[in-house]
């Protein structure tokens, strides 16, 4: 028995692991407002068109099913995920959203001592679950907001087990090619996992993108998930999805637990996937208000990031008066809720989930007044 055992086993009390408390607590941005009935979130990436009616109608039939045990292999959305996008069935793993998979694949891979590697601002989900298993996580550097193949490619070595990457990036929205997702991928040695995270794939139309499903097929350590979460607007179900070779799924499958998607969750997902014509509404939102948006902010001296997500990362001056925290400090006092992102490493930044017309004029109205140093 090592020292550390020893020590937990004199405890006075039950002693969480090494590392357990070390783990920073997950910090949601806020949701409310002292004194505002009704104030406006656009701090989460939710959708702001709602959800697909079909979801929504689907959903209501779940009320006579509450006694019922869900359908653990989650048969109805797998066949419908694979029929709609040409999947193997087999391949495809379900999570309570997709963060549920991440933990899945850091739990299966990683050993005490392992690493993970992502990029400075990489989604924080994927480091909890690895400090979980007593693994390192190890932040590349991210040049211009942007995740850097050769700078990821520096902190592997023989202890690296999953290389995480966003595309789109989460906070930044910032995105990666083919060309260069495939270089990163042709560096790394067979035995790491290279998990990329479609949360936001949908929103990427530029064809230098891939969404890596094909790479999936082609290669033996490739992972794509995806979410219901965003384009689909069913956050509070939590249903993400993963893609993966079929050995991945297999031994995967064997720690997850057995009812992860419920019954509401299933039926609303299979409904909301056949929804097209939600879908397109939700794209094309996006489509016309991200540039608007992002061209607007720079208008006011304010430096927005090129988008491919459905919200925007814009950065502040730092002088007093300008900065991000009292711009999120004002919008909240016109009750506009953004992201103050400073627990990424970006306290000069903040992030604007693209809203309806009227909100994304509220947006730039009220930081117009900001900048000019109007009370709010
Ligand atoms: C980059 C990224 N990945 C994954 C998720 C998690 O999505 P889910 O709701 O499927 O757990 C989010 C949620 O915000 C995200 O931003």
């Amino acid at each position: 028995m090592s020292d550390i055992v020893l020590d937990r086993a004199a405890a006075p009390r039950p002693t969480p692991k090494p590392g357990i408390m070390d783990i920073a607590p997950y910090v949601p941005g806020k949701s409310k407002i002292d004194g505002v009935e009704h104030p406006l979130k656009l701090s989460a990436n939710e959708n702001i068109l709602g959800s697909s009616p079909a979801a929504r109608e689907a959903f209501s039939t779940a009320f006579d099913q509450l006694q019922m045990y869900p359908d653990g292999r989650t048969t109805a959305l797998r066949e419908a995920l694979a029929a709609k996008y040409g999947l193997e069935p087999e391949r495809l793993l379900f999570g309570c959203g997709s963060d549920e998979i991440f933990q899945l694949l850091n739990q299966t891979f990683l050993e005490p001592g392992d690493n993970i590697v992502q990029g400075e601002f990489g989604f924080g989900a994927y480091a909890i679950g690895a400090r979980a298993c007593q693994a390192e996580v190890r932040m590349a550097r991210e040049p211009n907001y942007r995740v850097d193949v050769d700078e990821l490619l520096k902190l592997i070595d023989a202890r690296t087990r999953i290389v995480f990457v966003a595309n789109p990036a989460n906070p930044t929205g910032t995105w990666n090619s083919a060309e260069e997702i495939r270089r990163l991928h042709a560096a790394l040695p067979p035995s790491v996992v290279l998990c990329l995270d479609g949360a936001y794939a949908e929103f990427c139309h530029d064809p230098a993108y891939e969404d890596g499903m094909s790479m999936v097929r082609e290669f033996d350590n490739v992972v794509v998930t995806r979410t219901f979460s965003k384009l689909h607007g069913l956050a509070a179900l939590r249903v993400g999805w993963a893609y993966m070779p079929e050995e991945m799924a297999d031994a995967i499958d064997r720690i997850r637990l057995p009812f992860n998607v419920n019954i509401p969750a299933q039926l609303a997902a299979v409904a909301a996937l056949a929804d097209d014509e939600f879908q397109e509404r939700s794209l094309a939102l996006v489509d016309q208000w991200r540039p608007w948006l992002t061209q607007q902010l720079g208008g006011l001296g304010l430096e927005p990031l090129p988008s491919a997500a459905n919200f925007v990362l814009v950065g502040f001056p730092t002088a007093p008066g300008k900065t991000a925290r009292e711009a999120d400090a004002f919008l909240s006092a016109r009750g506009l809720i953004v992201r103050y992102v400073a627990g990424y490493g970006l306290p000069n930044h903040l992030r604007i989930t693209i809203g309806l017309e009227e909100h994304n004029r509220a947006i730039v109205e009220a930081l117009q007044d900001f900048m000019k140093g109007e009370p709010a």
